[in-house]
């Protein structure tokens, strides 16, 4: 298995204080800031919806040690959701923006056509329920792809050093533990049978559909902040902004999802792993986690 290599996964119990990080939390870079600033406001709902579908995929496994891969994915992916939803109010909100205008949206995504009887629950919905399973297993095999590139980014990209530690902190964290648990999705989503061309569909929806929901969040915020103005162009903005290191460069992301088409793809040839161990045992909010966990 292919985190059988690796310690196991294990959930680290972070909290951020966000009293002191500023709006344009990467100094003089408001897009740059509410690009990333986009996590929070997704984040929380679509990492809970992961452990959602991961919980009702559990009694499904029946290889032990990918069992535990997956419980491990749950618990990191939960605390993940936690960490991002806890910069809403002391960050977000206390800076005069309102998330509401996007958070309904993927509220409405991730409650209404991504849950378990999105058509109502009825015979055939209920004989539908293992196909639906595994094709949003699929679905989140594909995002994990993104995740674990972008991780591997932040985690290693000299572009962000001078930017606010709090947040910065948050961001490494959350992408060293993405790029630590890179493989689960894809082995439980062929586990319970997903083909090659299940991954070449679920690649073609998340890629457009990630681009969306990121430019959407980026408008919205930018609308709120008066120090700001809302420019169309979302990926002319990130081809920029790759270019000055303060983003992975649309190019890296291009050749990243032309990967994932190759038939022999696995997601253990992505990102640095030793890297992201590193990072995780130094993060300051990880090392006080780990303190909290010694002293209680
Ligand atoms: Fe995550
Ligand atoms: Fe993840």
């Amino acid at each position: 298995m292919s985190q059988a290599n690796q310690p196991p996964l294990q959930q680290r119990k972070v909290r951020f204080d966000f009293a002191d990080t500023p709006l344009h939390w990467v100094p003089n870079e408001p897009e740059a800031s509410h690009i990333m600033n986009g996590l929070h406001l997704l984040l929380p709902a679509g990492e809970f919806w992961f452990c959602k579908v991961y919980n009702k995929a559990l009694p499904l496994v029946s290889e032990p040690s990918l069992r535990e891969d997956v419980r491990g994915f749950v618990l990191q992916e939960a605390q993940h959701a936690r960490a991002h939803g806890s910069a809403l109010t002391p960050y977000l909100i206390r800076h005069g923006i309102d998330p509401k205008p996007f958070t309904r949206k993927v509220d409405w995504l991730f409650d209404k056509v991504l849950c378990d009887y999105p058509l109502g629950e009825n015979a055939l919905t209920r004989r539908l329920q293992t196909w639906w399973l595994r094709q949003r297993v699929g679905l989140i095999a594909a995002v994990e792809h993104f995740t674990c590139v972008l991780g591997d980014w932040v985690v290693n990209s000299r572009g962000l050093d001078h930017a606010d530690p709090v947040m910065l902190d948050l961001l490494r964290w959350h992408g060293a533990e993405e790029v630590e648990h890179r493989c689960v999705a894809h082995d439980l989503h062929v586990h319970l049978g997903g083909s090659l061309a299940m991954r070449w569909l679920f690649m073609l929806i998340a890629t457009p559909a990630l681009l969306y929901l990121f430019s959407d969040a980026m408008k919205v915020m930018m609308r709120q902040d008066p120090t700001t103005r809302y420019r169309p162009g979302f990926l002319r903005m990130w081809h920029d902004l790759g270019k000055r290191g303060l983003l992975p460069t649309t190019a890296s992301v291009g050749r990243s999802v032309l990967r994932y088409f190759n038939p022999r793809y696995h997601p253990r040839i992505e990102g640095d792993l030793q890297a992201a161990l590193n990072y995780l045992a130094s993060s300051p909010a990880a090392l006080r986690a780990e303190a909290e966990k010694a002293a209680a």
